[in-house]
C-alpha cells in the first residue's frame, strides 16, 4: 500500500492511519469514565510503536485533559527524539459556550501545551459555538495567515456546514483539509447523510474517528465469557447494546483476517481507509503500546477488491 497520501488538498502528506490520543487523558475529567490512566513510559511506548509502525499522523485535542493529551504527547516526542519534520500534529478547538474572538485568545495555550512543536491542522471540534460558522472559520483562517497553524479542519460537521466552511475558505484562498467524523464498519451514516459525498466533491479527507467503534470490532468482547467486567461505564453501556447486532460482521472480518494472518481489527481499519480511495483516513486509539503497534500494521498489506466488497455487504445496514 502507498504509505502517504494528501491531506485534503493541502500540501501535509499524511500516513492513512494516525493514532488518536483521546486516550492519553484517560483518568482525567469526564474521559475518567471511558479511559483508564495512563502512565507517561505507557503513553511514550505507545507513540513509540506507532512511529515505528510508520505512523506520523496524531490526533490530539484540547478537550482532551484541558491540554493533558497535547502535553504528554509533546513528553513523549522529546523523549523519543524524531524530528519534528516528520510528525503531523492535528489538534482542535474546542466550541462549547465560547464566541469566535476564543480561537485567538486560546491559541497560544495550544502552541504552549505542544511545547515548540507546530500545529499542521487545527480543527473546529464541534459546529456548536456562540458565533456562526463564517465567523469562526474566519477567525481559524488568520491564524493560517499570522503562521500559527498550518492548516484548518473541522468535526463534525454536517455536509451544509463542511460546504459553508469550505466556502469561507475559498474565499480566503484556503483549502478545507478535512472532516473530522465518527466514521466506522458500524456506523456508515456518512454515506447516507451527503458527508461523504460532499467530502469527495470537494476534495477534503475525511478522518474518521472511533473507527474500531471503541474496540467493538476488535471481536474481543465478542470471544470473551465475561466482556465487560474491566470495561469502563459509559463504554460498557454502549459496548453491552451493539454486541448481538455486530456478531456476523465480526465473523465475517476474522474469516478475511484468516487469509494475511491478521486481525479483525486490522481487517476494519484496512477496509476503512480502502474502500473510498484516499479519501478516509483513520485514527484507532490505543490503551497499550501493542494495539498502537497492530493498528500501525494495518499499513502493511491492502484488502483485495472483492474481500472489500464482501465485508461492504455484511455491514451496509449499519
Ligand atoms: N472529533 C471527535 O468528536 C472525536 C470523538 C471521539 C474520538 N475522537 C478521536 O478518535 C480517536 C479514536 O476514537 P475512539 O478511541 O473513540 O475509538 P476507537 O479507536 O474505535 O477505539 C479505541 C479503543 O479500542 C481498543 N483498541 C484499539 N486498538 C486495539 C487493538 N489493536 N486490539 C484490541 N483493542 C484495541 C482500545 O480499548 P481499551 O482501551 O479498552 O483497551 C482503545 O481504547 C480518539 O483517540 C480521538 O483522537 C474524536
Amino acid at each position: 500500500m502507498k504509505t502517504k497520501r494528501q491531506l485534503g488538498q493541502t500540501d501535509i502528506e499524511v500516513t492513512p492511519i494516525g493514532l488518536g490520543l483521546m486516550q492519553l487523558a484517560g483518568g482525567l475529567g469526564f474521559l475518567k469514565f471511558m479511559f483508564r490512566e495512563l502512565s507517561i513510559d505507557t503513553i511514550t511506548q505507545i507513540i513509540k510503536n506507532a512511529l515505528d509502525g510508520g505512523i506520523n499522523l496524531f490526533d490530539t485535542a484540547e478537550i482532551y485533559g484541558n491540554g493533558s493529551s497535547e502535553k504528554s504527547l509533546t513528553i513523549a516526542l522529546k523523549t523519543i527524539g524524531k524530528p519534528k519534520s516528520e510528525i503531523v500534529i492535528a489538534t482542535k478547538w474546542h466550541p462549547f459556550l465560547r464566541t469566535a474572538a476564543d480561537i485567538k485568545k486560546t491559541i497560544n495555550t495550544r502552541l504552549h501545551c505542544l511545547d515548540g512543536y507546530k500545529i499542521d491542522l487545527y480543527q473546529v471540534h464541534f459546529p456548536y459555538s456562540l458565533s456562526s460558522i463564517e465567523e469562526v472559520i474566519n477567525q481559524m483562517a488568520d491564524l493560517v495567515a499570522e503562521g500559527k497553524i498550518k492548516s484548518i479542519g473541522v468535526s463534525n460537521y454536517s455536509a451544509k456546514q463542511m460546504r459553508q466552511a469550505y466556502e469561507v475558505l475559498l474565499e480566503r484562498g484556503l483549502p478545507l483539509a478535512s472532516n473530522q467524523v465518527h466514521y466506522s464498519l458500524f456506523n456508515r451514516k456518512i454515506e447516507k447523510n451527503g458527508i461523504l459525498e460532499t467530502a469527495k466533491e470537494l476534495g477534503i479527507s475525511i478522518i474518521a474517528y472511533s473507527p474500531l467503534e471503541s474496540g467493538l470490532l476488535t471481536g474481543k468482547f465478542h470471544d470473551s465469557n465475561d466482556p465487560f467486567t474491566n470495561a469502563p461505564f459509559f463504554r460498557k453501556t454502549r459496548l453491552r447494546s451493539q454486541l448481538e447486532k455486530s456478531r456476523g460482521l465480526i465473523q465475517k472480518l476474522k474469516e478475511i483476517a484468516q487469509n494475511y494472518n491478521a486481525t479483525p481489527a486490522q481487517v476494519a481499519l484496512n477496509w476503512l481507509i480502502n474502500f473510498h480511495g484516499e479519501t478516509i483516513l483513520a485514527i484507532p486509539g490505543a490503551s497499550t503500546a501493542e494495539q498502537a503497534q497492530a493498528n500501525a500494521a494495518t499499513m502493511n498489506f491492502s484488502l483485495l477488491p472483492e474481500e472489500l466488497t464482501q465485508i461492504d455487504k455484511v455491514s451496509r445496514k449499519f
